[in-house]
């Protein structure tokens, strides 16, 4: 009889107490949940993406529900790296779960400074990449689309810090596995799979784009195949641990992309939903494993069976 299994996974050397990590963008700071649930039975925290300075992002309206989904063009509005250290930081200091940053920069300089900056604090566990927005030295091109400048940027990351340095790559992109390769071979200790894939929306009476940027990025539930998918693809390809999002809106949908391989899950637009979505699939999780008699979350990740076999062939076995 398995009465408390045990949920603990580890990302490039960073123990989580369970696989179940909030997105960053959907959870503020922290601070937004607390009147809802005890953030510390999470996995971690990923906070809101930040950038060197402080950024207004872009005008409204910014957000547009589509059938199964979610448009935003928030444009990366954020307080800037400095305020979150003095403002926010000390209250999520009390939080007994890893901090982990998402940073993103227009340049490759801005990502080395952030990473430095961020090395001093002890409190931030770990930092997450964003690489899909738009470079500006390189014409506006996003970093993540480009292998040989994701692996510049990882480089750099990686070599300011020594915090585990986690990916998030863009579906935006022909072939995924290539620049996986690349920022894996460039230092990336575990690679977040996927950011919103771009889309659009018309208002056919004013005959107007629904967002003031004309174009977003599309979330939630209509995107979950697709990121799965990739998941999928990237798992087979690098040997680094692959943190799995896109639609995530229940256990059942955490569980699809373990068993394909994800050695942890994030939870986005369905905070936005239902803020008590992440604790809740903690939750069903551990029934879950109790119902199946699993005593390790670890015996699912990478379970998919496919005629027969298991579905994993990469993946960083030693951490199971
Ligand atoms: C309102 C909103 C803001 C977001 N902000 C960020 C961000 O600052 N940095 C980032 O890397 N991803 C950001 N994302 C992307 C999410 O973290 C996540 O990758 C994406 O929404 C797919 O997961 P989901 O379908 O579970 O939401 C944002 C998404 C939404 C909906």
């Amino acid at each position: 009889m398995v009465s408390s299994p045990n949920l603990s996974v580890e990302i490039g050397g960073l123990k989580l107490k369970n696989p179940v990590i909030t997105a960053s963008g959907t959870f503020g700071y922290g601070n937004e949940l607390i009147p809802f649930y005890d953030p510390s039975l999470l996995g971690a925290i990923i906070v809101k993406g930040l950038s060197l300075r402080p950024m207004p992002g872009n005008p409204p309206p910014r957000i547009v529900e589509t059938p199964c989904g979610l448009l935003n063009a928030i444009g990366l509005a954020n307080i800037g790296i400095e305020t979150f250290i003095e403002e926010k930081l000390p209250f999520l200091s009390k939080i007994n779960t890893p901090i982990i940053t998402n940073i993103y920069g227009h340049t490759i300089k801005d990502y080395a400074k952030m990473a430095k900056r961020i090395e001093s604090v002890d409190r931030i566990a770990a930092i997450e990449i964003n690489i899909s927005c738009p470079n500006v030295e390189e014409g506006g091109m996003a970093f993540g689309t480009d292998p040989d400048i994701a692996a510049m940027v990882t480089d750099q990351v990686v070599k300011n810090t020594t915090k585990p340095v986690i990916v998030k790559l863009t579906p935006n992109v022909t072939d995924i596995t290539i620049i996986a390769k690349a920022v894996e071979s460039a230092g990336a200790k575990a690679i977040s799979v996927t950011n919103t894939f771009l889309g659009m929306a018309v208002d056919v009476a004013t005959r107007r784009p629904k967002l003031a940027n004309i174009t977003g990025g599309l979330s939630g539930p209509a995107i979950k195949p697709m990121a799965l998918y990739l998941v999928h693809k990237v798992v087979a390809n690098v040997k680094i641990p692959v943190i799995g999002l896109g639609g995530i809106m229940d256990y059942r949908d955490a569980l699809e992309f373990l068993l394909v391989g994800a050695r942890a899950i994030q939870v986005g637009t369905a905070n936005l939903i239902n803020p008590k979505t992440a604790m809740e699939i903690v939750n069903s999780l551990t029934d879950f494993c109790v119902r199946e008699k699993i005593s390790n979350i670890n015996q699912i990740i990478g379970g998919l069976k496919v005629n027969g076999e298991n579905h994993e062939k990469g993946g960083d076995k030693k951490n199971k």
